[in-house]
């Protein structure tokens, strides 16, 4: 098979956006749109791709960078047609070229393998739609035998022409070769003066090459992104995607218009998610995890039977099985929590290694530390992991029992069932079995007079 090179039209200025990022950095579901068109190409087994980039070129170069990508600047914008020919010198006589565009961004994989599939030296493959209303696209123009003759654009289109409703996606794929012959005979004497790629359909035709039409499953598949409402509009069609592909696969939405998916999901059987849960990075959850509203899951790992509350926020996390966390609590970067573990309610976690059947419920910072098993970490408990310049371990044996209101300085380690007494400050290590105090003693003063108001 023939290499294929993807070519992403990307040079446009998207002044409808009337941001000072170029358009095709603008995100659906937390991913520039270009990135979107860049990982389908790759899941299509392209062997280069090529952005035509001008506009905003350096912020779109500064943050797509990869070793199968190749840049071609088009200073000025003339005309789709010059902006593939602005790639040319980089394609290989013998590939098989895909043209895509970085604001159209979700096309899906099936449809672009199907396009791709009719390419050969004796015929090119055209992505066209059918729409209600064709306003302001190409129309495809066919003959009697139902054959793709040519594209016209709508400003250079009659009145019978404009009635066609089936137009041109802007999607192509064609050889090189024919690319080669064609761009350079192309003309920019139309309503517009520009060199229009969609001419390369008429010459197509004129040689006897078929075009041969593929068309998408959905409309949203080709919708381009001009100002900021059609991205919203593809924004909601990728999550409401996302949702019955959950469901298919065995989640129970709350309500399936409620939930982001900025990422990378994968999900077990009957899980419930309740509504505002927004999913970021990639995120494994298992079977019967219930997950509560309000919540934030980012690059993380929920383990079978776990239950999420409301309102917690957890980011490079991993939770075994059975655990239970929030509502209100926040799980930060470097956590493992292990079975039958508990978190609760604002409580915040950072590097912390908690045992099997531990338990935090309530109110507590705990960073930089490795607890055992069935340790109990009472209300108010604070590691002082930090002395201004360095973080410091804090290391809790099995079934250790932390008082409530304790400070524990680190470095600093609590052998097995030790016992810490309500408002301690622990600076110092504590043997197994001991009961540590360490506050100020109490003393009762009989008969306090209270001081009095001065007149
Ligand atoms: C183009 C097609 C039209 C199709 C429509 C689908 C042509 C001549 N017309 O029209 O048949 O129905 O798309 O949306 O191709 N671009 C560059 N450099 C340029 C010009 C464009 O990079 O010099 C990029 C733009 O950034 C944009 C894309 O190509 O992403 C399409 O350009 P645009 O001018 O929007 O084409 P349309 O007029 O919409
Ligand atoms: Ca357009």
């Amino acid at each position: 098979m023939n290499p294929l090179h993807v070519v992403i039209l990307a040079a446009g200025q998207g002044s409808r956006m009337k941001s000072s990022l170029p358009k095709v950095l603008h995100r659906i579901a937390g991913k520039p749109m270009l990135h979107h068109v860049i990982d389908t190409a790759r899941k299509l087994g392209a062997e280069r791709i090529h952005g035509v980039i001008g506009h905003g070129a350096d912020q779109v170069r500064a943050i797509t960078q990869a070793d199968d990508l190749q840049w071609a600047m088009q200073e000025e914008q003339l005309g789709t047609g010059h902006a593939v020919a602005q790639a040319l010198p980089n394609l290989p006589d013998e590939a098989r070229v895909l043209i895509l565009y970085g604001d159209v961004p979700l096309t899906r994989r099936e449809t672009l393998e199907d396009l791709v599939s009719k390419v050969s030296d004796a015929s090119i493959g055209l992505l066209t739609v059918t729409l209600d209303d064709p306003n302001g696209y190409g129309r495809i123009l066919r003959n009697e035998q139902d054959k793709v003759t040519a594209i016209v654009e709508q400003k250079d289109a009659s009145e019978a022409q404009k009635a066609i409703n089936e137009v041109n996606t802007g999607i192509l794929a064609v050889s090189a070769r024919h690319l080669k012959s064609w761009l350079p005979q192309l003309s920019n004497a139309n309503a517009q003066g520009e060199y229009y790629l969609t001419d390369v359909i008429a010459m197509a035709a004129n040689e006897g090459v078929s075009v041969d039409v593929a068309q998408p499953a959905n409309e949203f598949e080709v919708q381009g992104v001009n100002n900021r409402v059609q991205l919203a509009e593809l924004e909601r069609w990728y999550q409401g995607q996302q949702a019955i592909r959950l469901m298919t696969e065995g989640a129970t939405l709350a309500d399936p218009a409620r939930i982001d998916v900025r990422g990378d999901l994968s999900i077990g059987q009957d899980v419930l998610i309740d509504i505002n849960v927004v999913f970021e990075g990639t995120v494994t959850v298992d079977s019967e995890v219930s997950i509560g509203p309000n919540c934030v899951l980012k690059d993380c790992h929920i383990g079978a039977g776990t239950r999420i509350e409301a309102n917690s926020v957890i980011e490079g996390a991993t939770v075994g099985k059975k655990a239970q966390v929030g509502p209100f609590a926040r799980l930060r970067p470097g956590t493992q929590l292990s079975d039958s573990t508990k978190v609760g309610n604002f409580v915040e976690t950072k590097k912390a290694l908690v045992g099997e059947g531990s338990k935090i419920n309530h109110l507590s910072y705990v960073g930089d530390a490795v607890l055992g098993k069935k340790v109990n970490v009472g209300a108010g408990t604070i590691t002082c992991n930090y002395d201004g310049v360095n973080k410091h371990q804090t290391r809790i044996g099995d079934g250790v029992f932390v008082g409530s209101n304790t400070s524990l300085v680190a470095p600093v380690s609590l052998e097995a069932n030790v016992t810490i007494g309500a408002g301690s400050t622990i600076t110092r290590d504590v043997s197994e079995d001991e009961l540590a105090v360490a506050r100020g003693r109490q003393r009762n003063i009989a008969n306090w007079a209270r001081p009095t108001r001065k007149e």
